[in-house]
């Protein structure tokens, strides 16, 4: 049902009206006090690396803002992530619902489980129930074209989350910690940590990706490989196994299980001697960790490993100096982000003007972005200080106790 423009934004200037005289119309969702992730300091962006302007292109003219529709308070929003298989989708997924609910909204959050059929009729539901806004973490970038047609011709409003939704024009901005800059710190961790270590050059190491499907693996992967491919045709890195390309290293559907599988055969075949690699670059903790317990139960030294996520646990083993470091992305700002994006639209029937653009094959998508940072050993007590970690769980798997 196509919406009336006229009608609603009468409506919606009565109703701002009246919020602001209730003194909540400018209110900022009430994101996650009290969580340590929040009281940690915002990363400043102050290690981004120099870019290849892969990630960002600035605004065109007018930054791309297109006249949308109001939104009211009490309208619904659709949620749809991908999964719950890793610590970041787990909480977006449990903490959605409340902060559109905090912001005067109503939420429908769904998981698809890693299947993009899946998430295509959970999208349909959405569209059903008449939902204003999608909010989306594709399963796979490139086929959720048709459905999000069918949204956007009933006037919905569409935002990725997260993972950039590639291939069609019915996308209105996407709310990401850069995808590429993330993989160049990643690969910029693993040289780091492999100086601080020592080794002897060449440093022989093996490559991780994630699942093919998802726009952000293959972006985590050549923003690494941008950092590690000339120490290769240098000689001083050289790749044991001889696999180098996305396709022969990457991880499907992200699960580590597989990862750990390909770690532990590349160890038999290729690490005959006894001798593991000195360095292993992963796309995300989850991947990191697997890597790391394939090396401990095959007996062979604990190589440098970066990460993704600043998973609780990962937090731990950071700490102790298993997993030389992770990539931080706090959830809560990626939702805080989004937030601010919906919520102008109770004021306006724009989305904000957006820090970027990026082409997704077929459009430039303005995209809301935010910067993630290395955590190591040197700065952990900066940002996940033991006296900031929010249980009893918490401070055991960051190992505080
Ligand atoms: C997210 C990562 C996550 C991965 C697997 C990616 O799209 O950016 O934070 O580790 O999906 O769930």
């Amino acid at each position: 049902m196509a919406r009336t423009h006229v009608i609603r934004v009468a409506t919606a200037a009565l109703v701002v009206v009246g919020l602001a005289l209730a003194g909540s119309c400018a209110r900022a969702p009430g994101l996650g006090h009290g969580d340590a992730q929040t009281d940690a300091p915002a990363p400043s962006g102050d290690n981004l690396p120099s870019y290849d302007g892969k990630d960002e292109t600035p605004p065109t003219e007018g930054g791309g803002v297109q006249p949308l529709a109001f939104l009211l308070p009490g309208d619904l929003i659709g949620v749809s992530m991908p999964w719950q298989g890793t610590q970041n989708w787990a909480e977006a997924f449990a903490k959605f619902g409340p902060a559109l609910e905090a912001a005067g909204l109503r939420a429908v959050v769904d998981d698809a489980g890693n299947d993009s059929g899946k998430q295509i009729q959970q999208i349909e539901a959405m569209i059903a129930q008449e939902a204003k806004v999608l909010v989306v973490g594709a399963v796979d970038g490139t086929q959720l074209g048709n459905v999000l047609d069918q949204a956007k011709d009933q006037g919905i409003i569409i935002l990725g989350y997260d993972r950039m939704i590639d291939e069609t024009t019915s996308v209105d901005g996407v709310v990401q910690y850069g995808a590429f800059t993330t993989g160049v710190m990643e690969g910029q961790a693993l040289i780091q940590g492999l100086e601080e270590k020592g080794a002897a050059k060449p440093w022989t190491i093996e490559l991780f990706a994630g699942a093919p499907t998802d726009p952000n693996a293959t972006l985590f992967f050549e923003g690494a490989m941008s950092v590690l491919q000339p120490l290769i045709a240098a000689r001083e890195i050289i790749v044991g196994s001889g696999e180098t390309s996305f396709t022969e290293v990457a991880t499907l559907e992200w699960a580590n299980e597989k990862a750990q599988t390909r770690m532990e055969s590349l160890l038999t075949s290729t690490y005959t001697d006894g001798v593991g690699p000195v360095g292993v670059l992963t796309p995300n903790d989850a991947i990191s960790r697997a890597i790391l317990t394939a090396c401990e139960a095959g007996g062979f030294d604990l190589p440098v490993v970066d990460g993704l996520d600043a998973e609780d646990i990962s937090i731990g083993w950071v700490r102790e100096g298993r997993q030389y470091a992770t990539v931080s992305k706090p959830t809560d700002q990626l939702i805080a982000r989004t937030l601010v994006a919906i919520n102008s639209l109770l004021t306006s029937p724009e989305l904000p003007v957006p820090d970027f653009t990026h082409l997704n094959g077929v459009k430039d998508v303005g995209i809301y972005t935010l910067s993630p940072t290395i955590i190591t050993q040197a700065n952990i007590d900066e940002y996940y200080p033991c006296s900031k970690a929010k249980d009893a769980e918490q401070a055991t798997n960051w190992k505080c106790n």
